[in-house]
């Protein structure tokens, strides 16, 4: 009995130190929240937004990041980024293949290099510098966690995967260090402060079509917002389904209700007030 309890008090113990560790170590990670517009009950995708961020994918990070999961064709679909047909099929058409020897299904067999993409095909992956897949990962990471853990902020902000991608990209120092041959940048963001991503954005690196100004914290927003949409894409339908589940079920209970006052009123009687 005493070793019991005794056993029991050291695995409280062991836990409190634990929980105190992981709060500790999250301090000193910072993300900050930040609004989209897809966010809330009746949020929905920034058409425009996604187009950008669609094109700071392309133009920045497909160079090391690939989106294996994603059909590009989806480039077209309701509540996505909505490019028209012949936009997708040109976009598919001018995208290169930057690690051939992760995609062994764009290859040629004749040439032995990769052939033009066309919608049908996902976008390619890209592992060659060791970056991981993009296509799920605003829904990989969180952003909130706590207090100690519980959880409790995610539940008043959500899971916060596109601020943690938008907290990384701006969240550079400007220190680096060299540890066993390879570079790290310093970033709050990051869990451990040290990444080995080179800092991939700097102020109008891309030029917006429509005007938009190309900052650091735009362009991290629109990329962060787009990489969302290829994790959620079906983010806007499944809302609506759901607002009209609880239209449905609103109605039906009145109607149960109803029901149940007439089936019971000859045995209750009317009340005679
Ligand atoms: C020069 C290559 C390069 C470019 C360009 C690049 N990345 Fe990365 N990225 C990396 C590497 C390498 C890692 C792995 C870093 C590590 O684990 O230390 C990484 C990791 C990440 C991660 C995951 C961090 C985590 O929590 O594990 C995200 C998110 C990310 N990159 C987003 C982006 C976005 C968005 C862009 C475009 C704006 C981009 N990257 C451009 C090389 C790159």
């Amino acid at each position: 009995m005493i070793r019991n309890i005794a056993l029991s008090a050291a695995t409280a113990a062991a836990l409190v130190v634990a929980g105190a560790s992981a709060f500790a170590a999250e301090t000193t990670v910072h993300i900050e929240d930040v609004t989209f517009a897809h966010e809330g009950p009746f949020g929905k995708f920034d058409r425009n937004q996604l187009q950008r961020g669609l094109q700071v994918y392309t133009e920045v990070c497909s160079a090391c990041h690939g989106l294996k999961f994603v059909p590009i064709r989806t480039l077209a679909d309701d509540g996505g980024p909505q490019l028209p047909e012949d936009q997708v099929r040109a976009y598919a058409a001018n995208l290169s293949v930057n690690d051939e020897a992760s995609n062994p299904q764009l290859i040629d067999p004749e040439t032995g290099s990769a052939r033009t993409l066309v919608p049908a095909d996902n976008f390619p992956a890209n592992h060659a510098a060791g970056a991981p897949d993009l296509s799920l990962m605003a829904k990989a990471r969180a952003g909130f966690h706590g207090p100690y853990g519980l959880g409790l902020s995610q539940l008043f902000r959500g899971m916060g995967g596109p601020e943690y991608i938008h907290a990384l990209l701006v969240g550079y120092t400007g220190e680096e260090k060299e540890e066993a041959g390879s570079v790290f940048y310093e970033n709050h963001a990051f869990s451990t402060g040290w990444i080995k991503m080179p800092p991939p954005l700097s102020d109008d690196q891309v030029t917006y079509a429509d005007g938009t100004a190309a900052t650091v914290d735009q362009m991290s927003m629109d990329v962060s917002s787009f990489l969302m949409w290829t994790a959620e894409p079906k983010l806007m339908d499944r809302r609506e389904t759901g607002f009209k589940a609880v239209l449905f079920l609103i109605v039906f209970a009145s109607l149960l209700y109803l029901t149940n006052k007439r089936i019971w009123a000859g045995v209750k009687g009317k009340k005679t007030a």
